[in-house]
């Protein structure tokens, strides 16, 4: 007799169940994941491209000129985009992030920024609007930005040598233009700013001590990233990532640091601020913060939703899976039906891949690449 294969669940049904025949809910603000995780981050990814090819993310092999990047019909329109936003803001989302790949790509930001500035919380409270650059960009785009309603940017950057940054982003970008911008976006008022460092070990861990020394009493919150197991082509190995345990070691030795309390529930980043010579933060400083999505996972409180550039919603940054939030969209579903939609699937989430990582419960599937769904 042939052997029968019995699947304990059907992932396409219940994506099915969820998207269409999800029973009626209204957006309260008090939706509630199985681990009572609310719902209070949106990123929203609107370009796969980026002009940079980060080992760590869109590895040149990989991405290379035979890579097929989504055609535009299939990205979310800016109606689109903003018509969910709006739906998820009324189900508790605060913060909106804009992502990418690379979202300074993408054609007239600026008029999604201007659309997403409008929005209003249930309270009647602006949102939190931000987005995060290779920097490359920001230069020539920093005013039209912020004049369209963006309050604030994180920049990513790797390192000051540029030698060393320009071996990283793998286009021969120079480390003065992201400086640059940078300085651009200050000068227009877009703060706080924040710069992050993906530290992979062995490529740019020498690079932290002058990082911290560069924006130390610059009031740019630094913060060091773990390198991390995102999507299936980076190659990742846990000998590269250098625990952020090391990283405050390291830059306390020659600039005491102390614990900061979180600003909010289900912040990514440890804060840790610069003392004075008493020992107590001395805010004229700053601070940095870690990000330790290896070594000290933080899913306990995750609050954030992923938005594809094609519209999909992911629950988790290592889902393998997402949403088709566009084929409601597309189907002509009215507002009823896509927040009963998006209630129930954040009603069934489940998600904490990081704490699971290394257990035998991990989740073994492909996981989406990070410019896909943006960090
Ligand atoms: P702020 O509001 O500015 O504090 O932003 P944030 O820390 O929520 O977002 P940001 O995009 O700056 O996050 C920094 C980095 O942390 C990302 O680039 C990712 O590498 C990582 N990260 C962000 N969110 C998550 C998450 O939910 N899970 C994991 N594992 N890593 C995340
Ligand atoms: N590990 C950690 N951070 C990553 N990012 C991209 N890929 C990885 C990875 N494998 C971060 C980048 C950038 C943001 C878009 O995501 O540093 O700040
Ligand atoms: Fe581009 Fe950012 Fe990915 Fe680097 S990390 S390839 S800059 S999207
Ligand atoms: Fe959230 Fe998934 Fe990151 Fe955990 S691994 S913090 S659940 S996005």
């Amino acid at each position: 007799m042939a052997e029968r294969v019995i699947p304990l669940l059907d992932q396409r049904h219940v994506d099915t169940l969820a998207l269409r025949d999800a029973p009626p809910m209204v957006a309260t603000g008090l939706l509630g994941d199985t681990l009572g995780r609310p719902l209070r981050d949106l990123r929203i990814s609107v370009t796969d491209r980026c002009n940079f090819r980060c080992s760590y993310c869109m590895p040149k092999e990989v991405f290379d000129k035979n890579h097929a990047y989504l055609p535009h019909a299939a990205l979310l329109d800016f109606e689109e985009i903003t018509r969910l936003a709006r739906l998820f803001v009324a189900h508790g989302v605060q913060k909106l992030r804009l992502t990418g790949g690379e979202p300074l790509l993408r054609k007239n930001i600026e008029v999604l920024i201007a659309q997403l500035a409008a929005l209003r919380t249930p309270e009647g409270a602006p949102l939190d609007i931000t987005l995060t650059t290779n920097g490359s960009l920001l230069t020539r785009k920093a005013k039209a930005l912020r004049d369209a309603g963006l309050r604030r940017v994180t920049v990513s950057l790797d390192g000051l040598d540029d030698a060393v940054f320009r071996g990283m982003n793998d286009v021969d970008f120079p480390v003065a233009e992201v400086l640059a911008g940078i300085e651009a976006a200050r000068a227009v008022g877009l703060g706080p700013i924040k710069v992050n460092m993906v530290v992979k070990r062995g490529t740019n861990e020498h690079e932290i001590l002058p990082m911290a020394r560069h924006f130390r009493g610059t009031g740019i919150v630094l913060r060091f990233i773990e390198y991390m197991d995102v999507g299936v082509t980076n190659g990742w190995r846990m000998d590269e990532v250098l625990p952020s345990a090391d990283v405050v070691r390291l830059i306390a030795q020659e600039m005491p640091l102390v614990a900061l309390d979180a600003t909010r529930p289900g912040e990514t980043a440890e804060r840790w601020g610069y003392a004075d010579a008493h020992g107590r933060h001395a805010p004229e400083l700053g601070e940095i913060g870690v990000i330790s999505s290896v070594t000290n996972a933080f899913c306990q409180d995750c609050n954030r939703a992923r938005l594809s550039t094609e519209g999909k919603l992911y629950l988790c940054l290592f889902a393998s899976r997402g949403h088709d939030l566009r084929a409601l969209l597309r189907e002509g579903a009215d507002d009823a039906a896509i927040t009963s939609a998006i209630g129930a699937i954040w009603g069934q989430r489940t998600d904490r891949y990081s704490e699971l990582r290394n257990t035998v419960g991990a989740p073994t599937q492909a996981r989406v690449e990070m410019s896909y769904i943006g960090g």
